[in-house]
């Protein structure tokens, strides 16, 4: 494996899947023998949480971004092939920099340089916001992966979410390769498949091909620190985890 690759998972809309989706890709990926980085961009550390670890017991993503620490001082083994940076305590006063100009926006993407090479994936969990802290994701990341859930409402977000990553593209000057997943989906309403079809049809290429059922497993497995394979490695929300984790590998989209 040579192509090393940093998704930010992003989605302004809250509650739709992003810490999730982040938790059990990464585990996933580390299981499946990647070397693997996942990091918690968001001030409600809840990636940090679910992979166990307590927030106000490590040093954080605060460090890095504030008080330019070295980001591989931070690293936390959370699996085999497996490491953490945490969120931190100071992270949200991230948004409150006034200095620096457009470096602000760099900050993360700097601290990553001599980081890539040493991992397959880097995934970054990103707040529910379109602050400066998912500007520092995205200026870091090749591609993003966005969770959706199956509703109307989601699809005009996506929309606006989609002509902000352009504007991104082109200050960039070059492609952020996007993937969509249906993280809290309900096969059997009528208005799940609608949005799913309306995916496929707008957004060709990019929606992955295994969508997440909604499932009382996955809501629960966070409280215990554990990611769904490690929760319940036999149910039918671990199969489509791992299903989901083949189509990032292999870009499997409709
Ligand atoms: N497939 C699913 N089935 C049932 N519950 C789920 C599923 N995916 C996520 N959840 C639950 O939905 C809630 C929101 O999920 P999550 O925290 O991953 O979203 P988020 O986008 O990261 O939220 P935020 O925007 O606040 O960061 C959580 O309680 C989570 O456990
Ligand atoms: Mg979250």
């Amino acid at each position: 494996m040579s192509e090393h690759r940093i998704i930010a998972v992003i989605n302004q809309k809250g509650g739709v899947g992003k810490t999730t989706v982040s938790a059990n890709l990464v585990h996933g990926l580390a299981l499946k023998g990647f070397n693997v980085l996942a990091i918690d961009l968001d001030p409600q550390a809840q990636l940090t949480t679910s992979l166990g670890v307590d927030n106000s017991e490590v040093n954080g993503l605060d460090e890095v971004l504030l008080n330019q620490r070295a980001i591989s001082d931070l690293f936390i083994p959370a699996r085999e092939n497996l490491y953490l940076v945490a969120a931190g305590y100071g992270l949200a006063d991230i948004e409150h920099i006034t200095e620096g100009g457009a470096s602000r926006g760099m900050l993360l993407r700097n601290a990553l340089t001599e980081e890539i090479e040493h991992y397959d994936y880097i995934l970054i969990d990103c707040p529910p916001s379109s602050g400066l802290l998912v500007v520092n994701a995205i200026f870091a990341s090749k591609e993003v992966l966005i969770p959706m859930t199956g509703d109307f409402l989601a699809l005009q977000g996506l929309s606006h979410l989609m002509a902000t990553l352009g504007n991104f593209e082109q200050a960039l000057g070059n492609h952020i390769r996007q993937m969509i997943v249906l993280s809290k989906f309900q096969a059997r309403r009528c208005l799940s498949q609608e949005v799913k079809n309306k995916l496929i049809q707008h957004f060709p290429g990019k929606l992955l091909q295994t969508e997440i059922s909604e499932s009382v497993a996955l809501a629960e497995s966070p409280s215990f620190g554990k990611t769904i394979f490690e929760y319940k490695p036999k149910s039918k929300s671990a199969l489509e985890y791992k299903k989901l984790v083949d189509d990032v590998i292999d870009m499997r989209a409709y």
